[in-house]
């Protein structure tokens, strides 16, 4: 059987990107805790078919490759950059592309990055409403940072990386429920 995976998911636009960083570090994370093999990608790593694309079909094989993953991914790590307000048109339109039954059920802690405070709840009033069409499971503990808690493009604010901590320790609730329910299925 071949080992769980978490794959970060990132809706930057361009690089360097702190909400990329920070979507890794916390995917990394997971992986370390739970001992699950993690990967990030953003927008860049998809290529300029996403954009032209209408359906998944329409995806090149870069961009189809990293969609599998995805929706493979035993957990998944989602953020975006705040532009105006929501997440990037680019991130919402890789969504777009996937069929809404796919992520049924599928783990997903929620993060943001922004300028500010200000759009502190993108992440309650877009990201989650995005994955409850899904009916994915997404983790009750989201997490927004702020142009200020990054040095050099790292996190490196306490109270967000504690944060995120206590996000990742609910992957592993998730992740032991789920193999208690397997066990107790066999
Ligand atoms: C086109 C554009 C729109 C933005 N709109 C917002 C916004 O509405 N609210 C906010 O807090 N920050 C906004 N920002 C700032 C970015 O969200 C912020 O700098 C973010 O951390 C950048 O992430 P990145 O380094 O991953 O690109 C905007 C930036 C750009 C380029």
């Amino acid at each position: 059987m071949s080992n769980p995976t978490v794959v970060g998911f990132s809706g930057n636009i361009t690089r360097p990107s702190k909400t990329r960083a920070f979507v890794d570090l916390v995917a990394r994370d997971i992986a370390a805790r739970h001992g699950l093999s993690a990967s990030t990608y953003d927008i860049e790593d998809l290529g300029p078919s996403l954009g032209t694309a209408r359906w998944a079909r329409d995806l090149d094989g870069q961009a189809r490759a990293i969609l599998e993953q995805v929706l493979a991914a035993d957990v998944l790590v989602v953020g975006s950059p705040t532009y105006k307000g929501s997440y990037t048109g680019l991130f919402k339109h890789f969504f777009d592309l996937i069929d809404p039954a796919v992520l049924r059920g599928k783990p997903i802690l929620l993060t943001a990055t922004g300028g500010g405070e200000r759009h502190a709840l993108i992440v309650e009033h877009q990201l989650r409403p995005l994955f409850g069409f899904f009916e994915a499971f997404t983790l009750p503990t989201a997490v927004y940072a702020t142009d200020k808690d990054f040095t050099d493009g790292v996190l490196r604010s306490d109270a967000i990386l504690k944060r995120a901590a206590q996000a990742v320790d609910e992957v592993g609730f998730v992740l032991a429920n789920r193999s208690a329910g397997r066990i107790a299925a066999e």
